[in-house]
């Protein structure tokens, strides 16, 4: 190769390494909210963000508009910067992001974390009209309606932390429908009213509405349970067995032998703690 394509050669290849590792040491940072981006008015919060192990300088920003403001830096290498919010209010409600820097650089902003405050209206009421138990593929239909507020928006809270939001339709109230649930829709739903207004200010949780989603595996459970009680069967026969080899041959094992059966010592042992469970009172005297 002459040396002028050897040159060129290399300038492509590590032009191209280069690239590909800055792409790779400046991953998008990942913010979270611990333990729900979803705060009690005056309550505490954590927001995470998760850069890289060379990461030296985290920033936490508030989305305004089309801008952000820095809200506040982390100095010192680490994966993770935990930045505490120690008393939510209206002021430290809204879109965050984070990015960190690293070798002189800054990532790419994360994607926006919506942190809402609640508790600053009246409570809405959650309902649902069918029951609250309900077959894997059903739906289900809950409502959450105020009657002294006029919420334009709402939230139903889902068990896992999940939110979804919905209107209001023309009754002044939010109607969601679930499903088809499966059993990981199990657990208890609250719901919350805000205002488009003032998207991350929201009332007072609802009361709670637990929902239970059953029936599935019921053939597997009768079989589970055949078995346990075949398996239980077996053992008290097995138990009963040795018992009583316990009482009527005793004598005929020698001091010797014992030995070579630390099993069988252990297993009467055993048997008698499952008899003083299973006989009544009268009849454990007797037997002792
Ligand atoms: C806010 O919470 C703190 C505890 O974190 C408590 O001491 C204080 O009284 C609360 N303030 C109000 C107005 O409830
Ligand atoms: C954002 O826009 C609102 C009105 O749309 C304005 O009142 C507010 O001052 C703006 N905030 C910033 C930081 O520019
Ligand atoms: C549940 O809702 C879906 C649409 O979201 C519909 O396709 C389905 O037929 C409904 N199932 C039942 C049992 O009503
Ligand atoms: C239940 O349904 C949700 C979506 O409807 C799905 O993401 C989830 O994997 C399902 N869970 C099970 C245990 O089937």
């Amino acid at each position: 190769m002459a040396p002028k394509d050897t040159i060129f050669f290399c300038l492509v290849l590590c032009l191209g390494q280069r690239i590909q590792a800055q792409d790779g040491n400046f991953p998008i940072p990942i913010i979270s909210a611990m333990p729900s981006s979803v705060v009690p008015w005056n309550g505490s919060v954590k927001i995470l963000c998760q850069g890289t192990l060379a990461s030296y300088l985290y920033q936490l920003e508030i989305l305004e508009n089309l801008t952000y403001r820095v809200v506040e830096k982390k100095l010192g290498f680490q994966e993770v910067a935990e930045f505490v919010i120690n008393h939510m209010d209206t002021n430290t409600a809204g879109r965050y992001q984070c990015r960190y820097g690293r070798e002189h650089r800054w990532s790419a902003p994360s994607a926006a974390l919506e942190l809402v405050v609640t508790g600053l209206y009246d409570k809405p009421f959650l309902s649902t009209d069918g029951g609250q138990v309900a077959m894997p593929g059903e739906n289900i239909s809950l409502r959450c309606s105020s009657a002294h507020m006029s919420f334009d928006r709402f939230s139903l809270s889902r068990p896992g932390g999940a939110t979804l939001s919905r209107h209001r339709d023309a009754r002044l109230q939010g109607d969601f429908t679930l499903g088809p649930v499966n059993l990981s829709f199990s657990g208890v739903y609250t719901c919350y009213g805000w205002h488009s207004g003032r998207p991350y200010v929201w009332s007072a949780p609802s009361n709670a509405l637990e929902l239970v989603v059953t029936g599935t595996t019921s053939q597997d459970h009768t079989t589970e349970n055949w078995i346990r009680m075949g398996m239980s069967g077996l053992v008290l026969i097995v138990l009963l067995a040795i018992l009583a080899e316990n009482q009527l041959g005793p004598q005929v094992i020698h001091q010797k032998d014992q030995k070579d059966l630390p099993d069988l010592s252990w297993s009467r042992q055993k048997s008698q703690t499952e008899w003083t469970f299973r006989l009544t009172p009268k009849d454990h005297q007797g037997y002792s």
